[in-house]
């Protein structure tokens, strides 16, 4: 007699799921399609091994996730790495599934993951447990055939990959958009969105609170689409996320504050009115708000006008201000992509650049920093 069994498909999608989003209900259902998956376990870490912040509740961060995949066949949400508590090592779960399910297991990861894959613990347990399936980022260019050689040189074993592409979204994006009141639409699912407002869920986020107060939900939307732009390349950049927020949370808080009104704020004659709420913000930032970081400081002041010799947070805050997902303008789908793709100075001066033609082009007044700046990165 000979044994026709089939070997059970078994993959896992682990992640913070702090809030699960749209993007991962849609990964899930196309790898149960693409690795024609008998069970998809979908698999919230404890706290994860690449990030030092402690995620939300975990039976909050449980019961979105219940609620996100109710509808869809095949996934199971498995708390194995929340009851294990501690830092959640893939290695370990990915051992304990292979010996408790007799199947073949594969371990779902994003292609821009999949560069730090050898820094993970243990990596060639992970390999001969599981293998990894993996999925592209819309805006993030991996180099297969370099990491497929790479893996070959080092594990002996590659991986798969997966047609499937995820679009931009995020849970930090649901996060701030949580904290400043703004509408989730289409960001999770309708029931998520319910459970987030129902339990007061991320309401706590930098600065949130002050803009809140002082910009109107147009201007609070494309403040949240600035932060989330920046941090996008924050890491790469050597810059630490929380100064990242903060410059940009505060970029145009002053935007719609009289600056005749407010004390102590004098301005020369030459700065141009679009410039104002920039060089506002980044006084009332220090006078009120008590930020005595310089850095994060220039970053709000110069950041519509530019100037030279700027820092890297300050070109950030620049570049994030003018390609943000919300900008609408003749060009910025250009200066978006050289953002997503290219060497960063390379798209800051695209920017800076744009910025000056534009204003030549429009016959508006150039103010003498923009100029200096661009002659000075020309
Ligand atoms: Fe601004
Ligand atoms: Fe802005």
């Amino acid at each position: 007699m000979c044994d026709n069994k089939v070997m059970k498909r078994i993959a896992i999608l682990g992640g913070t799921f702090s809030p699960v989003h749209i993007e991962h209900v849609l990964l899930a259902k196309s790898a149960i399609k693409e690795l024609a998956l008998d069970k998809l376990i979908v698999m919230p870490t404890f706290i994860s091994p690449h990030k030092s912040e402690v995620p939300l509740c975990s039976s909050h961060r449980l019961n979105m996730l219940k609620l996100a995949f109710k509808d869809v066949e095949k996934v199971e949400v498995s708390d194995f790495e929340i009851e294990k508590q501690g830092k959640s090592y893939t290695y370990q779960t990915v051992e304990h599934f292979k010996s408790s399910e007799d199947a073949e297991l594969f371990f779902i990861v994003g292609g821009d993951m999949l560069t730090d894959f050898p820094t993970w613990r243990y990596p060639e347990r992970i390999l001969s447990a599981c293998t990894l399936a993996v999925f592209d980022r819309e805006g993030f260019y991996t180099d297969y055939d370099g990491l497929t050689k790479y893996f070959m040189d080092t594990f002996g074993k590659t991986f798969i990959k997966l047609n499937h592409v995820g679009r931009d979204a995020s849970s930090t994006k649901i996060r701030i958009y949580s904290a400043l009141s703004l509408p989730l639409d289409n960001l999770t699912t309708k029931e998520v969105e319910e459970y987030i407002i129902k339990n007061r869920l991320y309401q706590d986020f930098e600065f949130a609170d002050i803009v809140k107060k002082t910009l109107p939900e147009k201007r609070l939307i494309h403040t949240a689409n600035v932060v989330i732009c920046a941090l996008k390349r924050a890491k790469e950049l050597g810059l630490e996320n929380k100064k990242v927020i903060t410059a940009t949370m505060l970029h145009d808080f002053a935007k719609y504050i009289d600056y005749k009104t407010v004390e102590g704020f004098t301005v020369s004659e030459d700065v141009p009115e679009p410039v104002i709420h920039a060089f506002l913000g980044a006084y009332l930032a220090e006078k009120h708000l008590k930020i005595t970081d310089r850095e994060v400081l220039d970053a709000i002041k110069y950041h519509t006008s530019g100037r030279p010799n700027m820092t890297t947070l300050e070109k950030l805050v620049f570049v994030a201000d003018m390609v943000e997902d919300g900008r609408t303008y003749d060009g910025v789908e250009e200066l978006r992509k050289s953002y997503n793709e290219d060497d960063f100075e390379r798209c800051f001066f695209k920017c800076l650049e744009e910025e000056t033609v534009h204003l030549i082009n429009k016959k508006q007044k150039i103010y003498h920093l923009t100029l200096e700046a661009y002659n000075y990165y020309k």
